[in-house]
This record gives C-alpha cells, sequence and structure tokens, in this order.
C-alpha cells in the first residue's frame, strides 16, 4: 500500500484547496486505503455524549470521511462504529480500544478528541506529535501546565486545531463581541462572566450511589488513565466525572471554555480592550469559592467567585452562584454594556443591536468578524488551507487560564500575580506548584 507521509498528506489537500476551479481528484491508493479521493479522514477518540455530537456533525460533512474510532467502552464504540458505516454504506471504519494504535495509522489526517478532561493533553499532545490535526473539546487541559505543553506540541507540529468552543460560530456572540470590539462601550471597565453553580446530574446517577463492580466491557484502568485510581463509582464514570477533580474541574471549568471564550474575544482590539485573545492573561487573581469535603464523590467547587485585573485596567468577574453575575458575558464601559448568552443579547441602548447586524450586512465595520460555516466545517476548511480556526490552541488555553489561576486562588486563599507572557505566578512557588499535577504511571506529558 503506498501512502502519503502527513506533510505530503497536507500540502495536498492545500494544493486541492487551491485549485476550486479545477478540482483535482487524487488516486485513492495516494491518500491511503480508507480514503476516498481528495476527503479529509478523521479518527474519533472519546465517543459519548459530547464526542456522540461531534460524530454526528462531522458525518454530516460531504468532505471528509470518519474512518476509525476509539473508546474503552465497548458499547460506546460499537454504536459509533455503526453510525459511521452505516452514513457510508460500507465497513470501513475501523474500532480501537487504544488511541495510540489509531494514531499510529498514516492514512489519518485529523482526530477529533473527546474524552474527559484529564485525557485531552495526553491524547492531543501525542495527536499532534503523529502530525494529526486536532478537534478537541473544550476545557483544553486539566491543569494549567497541561495547557502550556498542549500549546508548545500544536505550534511545533504545525497543527490546525479547533477547540470545541462552538459559540465563536453564533450569530449572537459574534454581533456582541463585534458591538464590544467596535467601541461601542468606549474602552470596557468591567467584564463579569457568569457560569452555572453547583452540579448537574448528567448521568443521572446521583451521587449517592456506593462503588460497585465495573460495567461489562469498559477498561476502567485505561478510563482512569493518568488520575489516581479509584474504586469505580457511577457517580464518577460517565459525564459525570466532571463533578470531581481526579478527572474534571466542576462547573467553573466546564463552562470556562464558553463564556469566558466570549469575553476574552470581546477584549481582544487592544483599543477598547487588553489585547490578543491568543496571549491575554490576567495580572491578578484573587478567588473564593465554597468546595464540598475532599473525599466526597462530587468534591468539586460549588459556588465560586474569581476576580481578575487584566492590562488596561479591565475588571473581569467570573462567577458561579452569585444572582448578580448573570449567565455569559457582559462587558461595561462608559457608553453602557452589551450581554450575551445562549439565544439572548442585550445592550444597556437596544439600537446598537439592530446597526451592528446592517453594518455587518453593508460591511463597513472596522472590525469585522469571520463568520462561521459552521464549528465543524470551518474545522474541515482550515485542515485544507491551513488558515487559523475561530478556536485555535492558544485562544482556547488563554480563555481556560483564569479558571486554572482562580481555583488555585481559591485554594491557597491569596491573590496570585501572574505574568501572561511567561505564564508563571510570580513569586509564589506554593501556587506555582499547583499548576501541575502528578500523573499516574506509565502516563506522562
Ligand atoms: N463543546 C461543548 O458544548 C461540550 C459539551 C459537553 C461536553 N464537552 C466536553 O467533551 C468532553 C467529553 O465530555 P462528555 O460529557 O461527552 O463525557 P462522556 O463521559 O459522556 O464521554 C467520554 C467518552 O470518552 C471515553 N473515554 C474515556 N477514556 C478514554 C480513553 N482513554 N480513550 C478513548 N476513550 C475514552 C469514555 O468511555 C466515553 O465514551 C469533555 O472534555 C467535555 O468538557 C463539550
Amino acid at each position: 500500500m503506498t501512502t502519503l507521509s502527513h506533510t505530503n498528506r497536507r500540502s495536498m489537500l492545500r494544493l486541492m484547496a487551491a485549485s476550486a476551479t479545477a478540482p483535482l481528484i487524487l488516486p485513492r491508493r495516494l491518500l491511503g486505503a480508507s480514503a476516498p479521493s481528495n476527503k479529509i479522514t478523521m479518527g474519533f477518540i472519546g465517543i459519548g455524549w459530547q464526542g456522540g455530537g461531534n460524530l454526528k456533525a462531522f458525518l454530516q460533512q460531504d468532505d471528509c470521511q470518519v474512518v476509525a474510532m476509539c473508546d474503552v467502552d465497548e458499547t460506546h464504540l460499537k454504536e459509533a462504529v455503526g453510525k459511521a458505516n452505516e452514513r457510508y454504506g460500507n465497513q470501513d471504519c475501523k474500532g480501537y480500544k487504544d488511541f495510540r494504535e489509531l494514531l499510529a495509522r498514516k492514512d489519518i489526517d485529523a482526530v477529533c478528541i473527546s474524552t474527559p478532561d484529564h485525557w485531552h493533553a495526553i491524547q492531543a499532545i501525542a495527536a499532534a506529535q503523529a502530525g494529526k490535526d486536532i478537534y478537541c473539546e473544550k476545557p483544553l487541559s486539566h491543569t494549567l501546565n497541561e495547557g502550556i505543553a498542549m500549546v508548545r506540541a500544536a505550534q511545533k507540529n504545525k497543527c490546525i486545531w479547533q477547540t470545541g468552543s462552538w459559540q465563536r460560530r453564533e450569530g449572537l456572540f459574534r454581533w456582541a463581541v463585534e458591538l464590544v470590539q467596535n467601541g461601542y462601550l468606549g474602552k470596557v471597565t468591567r467584564v463579569e462572566v457568569g457560569l452555572p453553580a453547583g452540579h448537574n446530574d448528567f448521568g443521572k446517577t446521583g451521587k449517592e450511589l456506593p462503588d460497585g463492580p465495573v460495567p461489562p466491557g469498559v477498561d476502567y484502568d485505561f478510563w482512569t488513565g493518568p488520575a489516581q485510581m479509584m474504586p469505580f463509582n457511577p457517580c464518577r464514570f460517565h459525564k459525570n466525572w466532571r463533578w470531581n477533580y481526579n478527572t474534571g474541574g466542576g462547573q467553573l471549568m466546564d463552562w470556562i471554555g464558553h463564556h469566558c471564550d466570549i469575553a476574552h474575544w470581546g477584549l481582544a482590539n487592544p483599543k477598547y480592550g487588553c489585547g490578543p485573545d491568543d496571549a491575554v492573561g490576567p495580572l491578578t487573581v484573587s478567588a473564593t469559592a465554597e468546595y464540598p469535603p475532599k473525599d466526597a464523590v462530587w468534591n468539586t467547587a460549588t459556588r465560586y467567585r474569581v476576580e481578575c485585573v487584566y492590562p488596561n485596567k479591565v475588571d473581569v468577574v467570573i462567577a458561579g452562584g452569585y444572582d448578580e453575575i448573570k449567565s455569559g458575558a457582559k462587558w461595561y464601559g462608559p457608553n453602557g454594556w452589551v450581554s450575551v448568552t445562549r439565544g439572548t443579547i442585550d445592550a444597556s441602548n437596544r439600537q446598537w443591536i439592530r446597526e451592528i447586524q446592517d453594518r455587518e450586512k453593508k460591511g463597513d465595520l472596522d472590525i469585522q468578524l469571520f463568520k462561521s460555516p459552521g464549528h465543524q466545517q470551518e474545522f474541515l476548511d482550515c485542515v485544507r488551507s491551513r488558515k487559523r480556526t475561530l478556536t485555535p490552541v492558544e485562544v482556547a488555553h488563554r480563555s481556560q487560564t483564569p479558571g486554572h489561576l482562580g481555583h488555585i486562588a481559591a485554594l491557597l486563599g491569596r491573590t496570585l500575580k501572574w505574568d501572561a507572557a511567561k505564564e508563571e505566578i510570580v513569586g509564589d512557588p506554593e501556587a506555582s506548584k499547583l499548576m501541575g499535577k502528578q500523573m499516574r504511571a506509565p502516563w506522562k506529558v
């Protein structure tokens, strides 16, 4: 079998994108056994709740073909392989338990990673090193140090990267950000980011079930991976792993990649905000949080408030469980405010909302943001063109940084100084140590 190296596959895809007027159809054998001519070939790692949603979206795209799946739960794996094979009317999609076998396939261009947070860094870095482009779920990483390592690996291997922070594809969020970036508020002085509080029982397990046997077909050791081995408990398993710090980051980290991501996007024009959203970071972070007992099944913070000062004198508050901080992102400036959340945009002057849409249509905005053709489609377009996506790894990492820092500040009960350029906590070795976490052997980043 003749297959192209990753670099050659990438160059070939770019060439095909550039030759839109005279499409170049390549023989299937050149691009790998399971690649029908010029389609982008994809593998999926983690196909649970969100992975299933991502799979559905990618299966609808005609310019890619999902050729491999990986999950450590046989039931999820079988179902996902079946969906792909049904969609394509063949048996070409293969299933794997070990993501390293999937990544070793040279005929796969890109991967979609939707595993629990504690796996993202290991799998994404391995994917980058294997020359894959990456669609990875938010929050980018389980610890701050993992996020830093992921950015380095993606940059070193020139990966095209899309994060699952899909709110950037939506008109409402884009209009709100355009209002802020085009100076309707004047210089922004304050931003409120409202996230959920408590715990959601996504897995419908409650949190009271006793430890129990591992379900058939699940490799629990592989599921636990770099996290600490704990007895199997259904309340810490599928979906509800996010409510235990061993594997997730609670509501703060589950949501920061959505609304704080939008807040940073609004601040990206240095004239009115504080600088590009792929490099911005707070100067200081202080926080309070209410934590259940450490040994509770669900031990992540139920109520929290993170107060940051950003460059250019912007105060950013990120909170869950405070009535006055409403869900979404809200920017304030001398001329008023703009707020946005899923399904709702509002402003102190509502005429601005109509105006921004009209001006966008006429093309007369100073800062006109990219209109996404859809989060998955945009990723595939960028895989071909090698352009940056709307939510590249650097942006995702910066969007979640204040959440990681807020958790550390709340645990220690003191204000942290952050050097965003060096990505270091200044003068606090104890806090700096909490930027990382010991991984269970043999896993390491
Ligand atoms: N973008 C969004 O709107 C959105 C929404 C929900 C979840 N998410 C994110 O998606 C990710 C997955 O969350 P979920 O709710 O779907 O979790 P889930 O528990 O439903 O699914 C995770 C899947 O990963 C599998 N898995 C675990 N370890 C694995 C390994 N080593 N190799 C392969 N597969 C493995 C599990 O068996 C399971 O099938 C999380 O990072 C979460 O934050 C994003």
